[in-house]
């Protein structure tokens, strides 16, 4: 009996995370460097229903029917069962693991229920698009993350750069010229669904300014988006400062994230910002030839690991 396997980035996003919950567009693209897998294999003296899963980088090795049942990774079994009971499938065993480092702005939980979706559909035979397979991710998100934008489904399902907007239908963007961007992970896990509850509770009490903060940061993210397609890379730089700045005002920052930002623009970056939920996690740093250099500092002055990431029009998967 073939075992299916699936495989998923993680992402960063380049501008406009936060705002993008609001309906301001965001740009986010797949880092194929970093990724997530699931392998479903059937379990051929198993009872229809008996689904093992293990996903030893979180110690879980249980039968799915003992897990909560808003738990992400029971959830994604469901949604792609839809309103089958569990007792109507063939009995399997389900193996997630991944590189992507847990809470930290990289998309790891979006990757792993992808990769679930995907390889699990696969095992029943199911043909899903990539939009199906975004749709049924986003549902598991929002146990996650509370009232996720859909962006962090949406770029690691397609697995091509997007500019993305709530509601709209997704554009793919065409890089203009590659450039490179160097991500740095700041020790500190990032806390997205308390870093978008925060935001939530302050744009409640002062909605005038943080709205103009929001449409700021749309502004930037549509600039990005010309330059990035006209091949003017090294013009991001300037924009990725400013959209930081914006992203500090609306209060989800850290100073761990800061100071890196700091080393990387001395040492050399065009530009650096955090980059997802914040309040920990990554940076990320626009880098050319001083990367290596850019990574040393970084290294330096306490982040955990750097990881250089292509931005560019290639299909890694497909
Ligand atoms: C998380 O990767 C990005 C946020 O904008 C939240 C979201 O878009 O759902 C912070």
């Amino acid at each position: 009996m073939p075992a299916f396997s699936a495989t998923s980035p993680g992402k960063i996003i380049l501008f406009g995370e936060h705002a993008v919950v609001y309906g301001e567009p965001a740009i986010a693209i797949p880092v194929f460097s970093s990724q997530a897998n699931a392998i479903v294999s059937a379990h051929i003296q198993g009872k229809p229903g008996e689904i093992w899963i293990e996903a030893p980088d979180i110690s879980l090795s249980a039968p799915i029917d003992q897990l909560k049942i808003n738990h992400p990774l029971r959830a994604a079994i469901q949604v792609v069962i839809g309103d089958k009971e569990l007792n109507q499938v063939p009995s399997c065993n389900i193996q997630i693991t991944s590189e992507i480092p847990p809470s930290s702005g990289l998309g790891s939980s979006a990757a792993i229920s992808i990769s679930l979706i995907r390889a699990f559909s696969a095992f029943l035979g199911k043909r899903l698009s990539d939009e199906e397979v975004s749709n049924f991710a986003y549902e598991v998100e929002k146990i996650h993350h509370g009232t996720p934008s859909g962006i962090d489904n949406t770029v690691i399902s397609h697995q091509k750069p997007v500019y993305y907007r709530k509601g709209n239908p997704i554009e793919f963007l065409e890089i203009g010229k590659e450039f490179s961007v160097l991500i740095a992970y700041s020790g500190k896990p990032g806390k997205t669904k308390e870093a978008v509850e925060g935001v939530r509770e302050r744009w409640q009490e002062e909605p005038d300014q943080y709205n103009q903060l929001f449409s700021r940061i749309g502004e930037i993210t549509e600039t990005a988006k010309r330059i990035i397609e006209t091949g003017n890379p090294d013009n991001l730089g300037e924009l990725m400062n400013e959209n930081h700045g914006l992203l500090q005002e609306l209060g989800v920052s850290s100073p761990k994230l800061d100071e890196l930002i700091q080393v990387a623009r001395d040492a050399g970056a065009l530009g650096a910002k955090l980059s997802g939920g914040g309040l920990g996690g990554h940076i990320i740093a626009l880098v050319k030839s001083d990367a290596a250099d850019v990574s040393k500092e970084l290294v330096k002055k306490g982040a955990i690991s750097t990881l250089l990431t292509p931005v560019s029009n290639q299909d890694f998967y497909r």
